[in-house]
Order: structure tokens, then C-alpha cells, then sequence
């Protein structure tokens, strides 16, 4: 038996209620196999902090690098708690993994299911991915405010774009896109922000002589917006910085039919440290704790997951189901378990044919 050591981050909010159907999901694909995941679960999040004050410990950051891959659901506080202080939880806990362990590629795919409710009147066939750079650009915290408080107040935040974190993320986008229907967009903002036009844009014309069978074209990030309502069809994979990357995978996740359908993973492609899979959605304050959210974005997070780890056939069994699932929907509410049980029972079904 192939065994993987999984660190499990279920978080808070809608969190826990998403993760544990996509355990039941990963448990299903796996069971009478020869893989199996061992799990240990870390209390992390804003529930954690408040009882305890920690965010997460360097024990806790060693304990999860030590696992071979991780699952998160979300984490983090209703927006403006006062006892949350900031971005303290969002800045210690999630960013801090993503930096590190080195989560350069944040990679979040986009398909719009056959009978999905998109908001979108006619799309064509729409399948791209966004590879959303994941440990620079303003995330990285080169910011402050001095005279804070005051009518003087100066506040700033430095967008961090080196040249070498620049061209792995670019490389890793150029793979993937020579791997799928040849064709690269870079999105950033180089009529304003005077180095992107510099140092993104350049990367990407060198990195393009490498793999020439990729066509490249480039949109500023507010037009991006525009072609992802009216044309997503014409995206195959987005390569994008930190922040941009942010909100176009929530608009994306809109187009697609709802937050609660969009996956991702947060990908170290070197190996050195743990990858780390999760919904793009957070942690819903407004429908926690009432078996309301959709648990496919975590249950397709399961999917690139075993993807990582080379479950390739594991990985295609969990979309065909959710796929089933999206395609018999008619818009009667379920619950968040519900649709877990809906997919495990289709993962379910076949091997029991079989085994017959
Ligand atoms: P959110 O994604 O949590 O919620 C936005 C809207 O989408 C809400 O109306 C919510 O009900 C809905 N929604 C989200 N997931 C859904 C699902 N699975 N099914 C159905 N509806 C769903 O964004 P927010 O309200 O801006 O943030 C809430 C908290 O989550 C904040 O503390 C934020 O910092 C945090 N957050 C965490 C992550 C993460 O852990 N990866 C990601 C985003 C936001
Ligand atoms: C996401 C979230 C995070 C981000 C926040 C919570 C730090 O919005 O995963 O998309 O901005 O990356
Ligand atoms: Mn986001």
C-alpha cells in the first residue's frame, strides 16, 4: 500500500462543513485500494486564535511541513471583528504558509459544467486556468504607515516582484498552456504600474522562445474582466500576479456558477514542501454552520490534490462525479452533506458493479 501523509486544515466557518465531504470524497476514491491517506487534523484559524492566541506556532509549521500534501477549507474571522486584529489571521496563518512553503504556482482552474446555472446567456466551451503567482507582489507585506492616525498619515505597500520568482511562475504557466490548447495570456497592469511592462512582460517574451507553440497575447487586468463575462471562451491559461490573480479567480468562480464550484491549489512544483489544496471561497461568516455551501470547490480541490500526487484515475473519478452532480441539479436546495453523499455515491456505484 502507497500511504500519503495528509495534513487536514478544515479552519473556520463554512470550513469544517466543506472539508468533511471532501474527506468522505478522497476516503471514497481511495477505499479497497492500494493508497490510502493518513490524516492529521491542525485547529487553525480565527476559532483557534481567539481561544488560545496563537496563529500558528513554528511546532505547527513544522508538524504540517513534515506531511506530504494538505487540505484546507478556509480560514478566517466575519470581516471587521474587533477582536480579530487586521489581517492577522489571513497574514499568520494562510499567507504564511503559502510563503513558507513555497507555494509559487496558485494554480485555479475554471470549467463551466455541462447544465450549470452560469450567469453567462451563451459562453461556448469555457476551460482555462489562472496561474496566479503566489508568494509576491503586495501580498508579501512590504508595507506600514508612518504618522498613523494622524491627518498626515502615509500609508504604502510595495508590490515584491523579483526576477527569478517572476520566471519560474511564468515557465510553470508556459508548461501548462504547451500542455493544453497552446495559448497564454499575461494579465497585469503595464499602461500604469511602471515595472510590468518591464519585468513581466519581458520574462514573457523570453520565456516565449522556449516554447514556441504557444500563442501569447496580453490584456490589462480591468479588460480581462470585461472578456471573462463576455468571452471566457477565448481564455486557456492566465498568467497573473498576486493580486490580480485574487480577484479574477473570484469573478471567475462567479462566471462558472457560484464561489462554491471553484477549486485550487497552492503548488511548490520543485517538491521541496508540502502542496496545499483549497477552495477559492473563504470562510462564509453569513452561511457558517447551516449546511448551506456547496462543498465542490473543496471536493474538486480533493481532485487537483490526488492530480499532485499522480492519482490521475483517482483524480478523473472525483470530476465525472461532481460533473454528474452538477448536470442533474434542478435547483431544489441540498444541503452542504447532501451533495457530498451525492458524489460519494456515484464514486461508490461503478466499483461495486465491478466487484460484482
Ligand atoms: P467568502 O468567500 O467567505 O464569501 C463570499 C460570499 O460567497 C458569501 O456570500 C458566501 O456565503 C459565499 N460563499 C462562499 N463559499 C461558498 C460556498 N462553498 N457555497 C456557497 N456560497 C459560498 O468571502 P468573504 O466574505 O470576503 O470572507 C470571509 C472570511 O474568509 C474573511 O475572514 C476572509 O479573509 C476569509 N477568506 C479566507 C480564504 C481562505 O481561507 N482561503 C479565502 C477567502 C476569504
Ligand atoms: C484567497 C483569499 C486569500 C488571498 C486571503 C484570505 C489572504 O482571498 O485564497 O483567494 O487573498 O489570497
Ligand atoms: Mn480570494
Amino acid at each position: 500500500a502507497r500511504t500519503f501523509n495528509l495534513a487536514l486544515i478544515p479552519g473556520d466557518g463554512i470550513g469544517p462543513e466543506v472539508v468533511a465531504e471532501a474527506v468522505k470524497v478522497l476516503d471514497a476514491v481511495t477505499a479497497g485500494s492500494d493508497v490510502e491517506f493518513a490524516k492529521t487534523h491542525f485547529s487553525l484559524g480565527a476559532g483557534r486564535y481567539l481561544e488560545t492566541g496563537d496563529v500558528l506556532t513554528d511546532d505547527d509549521l513544522a508538524a504540517i511541513s513534515g506531511h506530504d500534501v494538505i487540505l484546507l477549507g478556509a480560514v478566517g474571522g466575519v470581516p471587521g471583528d474587533p477582536r480579530l486584529k487586521g489581517a492577522n489571521i489571513e497574514r499568520g496563518l494562510l499567507l504564511k504558509l503559502r510563503f513558507a512553503l513555497d507555494h509559487y504556482v496558485n494554480l485555479r482552474p475554471t470549467t463551466i459544467y455541462p447544465g450549470v446555472p452560469s450567469p453567462l446567456a451563451a459562453h461556448g466551451e469555457v476551460d482555462f486556468v489562472v496561474v496566479r503567482e503566489g508568494t509576491e507582489g503586495p501580498y508579501v507585506g512590504n508595507g506600514g504607515s508612518i504618522r498613523a492616525g494622524t491627518p498626515h498619515e502615509i500609508a504604502n505597500e510595495v508590490s515584491v516582484n523579483t526576477a527569478y520568482g517572476v520566471e519560474r511562475v511564468v515557465r510553470d504557466a508556459f508548461a501548462r498552456a504547451s500542455a493544453r490548447r497552446k495559448k497564454l495570456t499575461l494579465v497585469h497592469k503595464t499602461n500604469v504600474l511602471t515595472f510590468s511592462g518591464g519585468l513581466w512582460q519581458r520574462v514573457v517574451n523570453e520565456v516565449a522562445t522556449e516554447f514556441p507553440e504557444v500563442a501569447v497575447d496580453y490584456l490589462h487586468v480591468d479588460a480581462a474582466t470585461i472578456f471573462l463575462v463576455t468571452d471566457p471562451a477565448r481564455f486557456d491559461v492566465i498568467v497573473t500576479d498576486n493580486l490580480f490573480g485574487d480577484i479574477l479567480t473570484d469573478l471567475a468562480g462567479a462566471i462558472s456558477g457560484g464561489i462554491g464550484l471553484a477549486a485550487s491549489g497552492n503548488i511548490n512544483p520543485d517538491g521541496t514542501f508540502p502542496s496545499m489544496f483549497e477552495p477559492v471561497h473563504g470562510s462564509a461568516p453569513d452561511i457558517a454552520g447551516q449546511q448551506k455551501a456547496d462543498p465542490t470547490a473543496a471536493i474538486l480541490s480533493v481532485a487537483l490534490l490526488l492530480d499532485h500526487l499522480g492519482l490521475a484515475a483517482q483524480a478523473v473519478r472525483v470530476r465525472e462525479a461532481v460533473v454528474a452532480d452538477i448536470a442533474a441539479r434542478d435547483g431544489s436546495p441540498r444541503t452542504t452533506e447532501q451533495i457530498g453523499d451525492a458524489i460519494v455515491a456515484t464514486i461508490a456505484a461503478p466499483a461495486l458493479e465491478t466487484s460484482h
